[in-house]
């Protein structure tokens, strides 16, 4: 089964002192990267057979092995991204001090293991370890070290490319801003889940009340040569600053929807889009949907279509 991009649960324009530039490089070519990382390996993995050599097909279980781990990690890090990481929560901080003694002797570890980590690479972790019962801080090597049977509830990228763009050689920076951003109603609905035996819920930002479709299901659709009007309704503000679409989208101004909605046919599909899938794409696909097409939108937007490998050509 082929490993799909999920759609990034953050709205990254939304973030304290850490660009959506960089968040959105850091989804689109990162966390994308791993995603085709571990399709390509299960297609390798999926043609060997008892000539295979051993040490190859070590390897192949080694990448596998990193770029699940990557996907897993980046799906939380985006996840643990968004709320006001300085109020602490007062059932939170009451956990923090059951396991750390003090919220400060708790920060104190974990901010001291990240910038242990500058210039290098590596996630730090605050983990709920099923068997101890208990929460630890502890560093994830390899994108897949971890305690035996415990689950990340708390991760902070302190790989260059989490960083670099926004704060150079700067990590000290980095772990302030990203301090400062911890959602910690993610952390705890994670930590009430992993401390009852539960999975950890996953981040879903996506609009259920409208028909949608995935970047996946966009790419085997055009691949099969079906027809699809995919329509790029990014906010005039948002297009200004960028040079590409989707390949084979039009853009059509979201606040203009009555003076170009005449060009479009009702005989074929409209796949709408806009930058991360939160909400201006959705309320094109409404208002098509009212008018008669049958509109999906696409989940994850324009950034979940690169963050698949999917092709993009420049706006004329
Ligand atoms: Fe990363």
């Amino acid at each position: 089964m082929r490993q799909e991009i999920l759609p990034i649960p953050v709205r990254p324009w939304t973030l304290n002192g850490l660009s959506e530039r960089m968040i959105v490089s850091h989804y689109e070519n990162h966390y994308g990267d791993a995603v085709r990382a571990l399709n390509a390996v299960s297609g390798e993995l999926a043609a060997v057979d008892v000539g295979t050599p051993g040490y190859r097909l070590r390897a192949l279980k080694r990448d596998e092995l990193m770029a699940l781990g990557a996907i897993e990690l980046h799906e939380l890090y985006f996840g643990n991204l968004g709320g006001e990481g300085n109020k602490i929560p007062e059932d939170m901080r009451a956990t923090l001090e059951e396991h750390f003694g003090t919220v400060a002797a708790w920060r104190r570890e974990f901010v001291g293991l990240a910038q242990s980590l500058a210039g290098g690479s590596g996630w730090v972790v605050l983990g709920w370890s099923r068997r101890q019962r208990r929460l630890y801080n502890y560093i994830a090597d390899d994108d897949t070290q971890t305690g035996i049977d415990t689950a990340p509830v708390l991760v902070l990228d302190m790989y260059e490319h989490a960083y670099h763009i926004d704060f150079g050689a700067n990590a000290t920076a980095y772990v302030d801003a990203f301090m400062r951003n911890v959602d910690w109603a993610a952390v705890t609905r994670r930590i009430g889940a992993a401390s009852a035996d539960r999975p950890l819920p996953q981040d879903d930002p996506v609009d259920h009340s409208l028909p949608s479709l995935s970047v996946e299901e966009l790419a085997a659709r055009l691949a099969k040569g079906e027809p699809v009007q995919v329509l790029d309704a990014r906010p005039r503000h948002h297009i200004s600053r960028t040079v590409d679409l989707m390949q084979g989208a039009i853009w059509r101004d979201p606040d203009r929807v009555d003076e170009w909605i005449g060009e479009l046919s009702t005989d074929e599909p409209v796949a709408v889009y806009c930058a991360y899938g939160f909400h201006v794409g959705c309320s094109v696909t409404r208002t098509l949907r009212e008018r008669g097409f049958d509109a999906r939108f696409i989940r994850g937007g324009v950034s979940a279509w690169y963050a698949a490998g999917g092709a993009r050509s420049l706006r004329t």
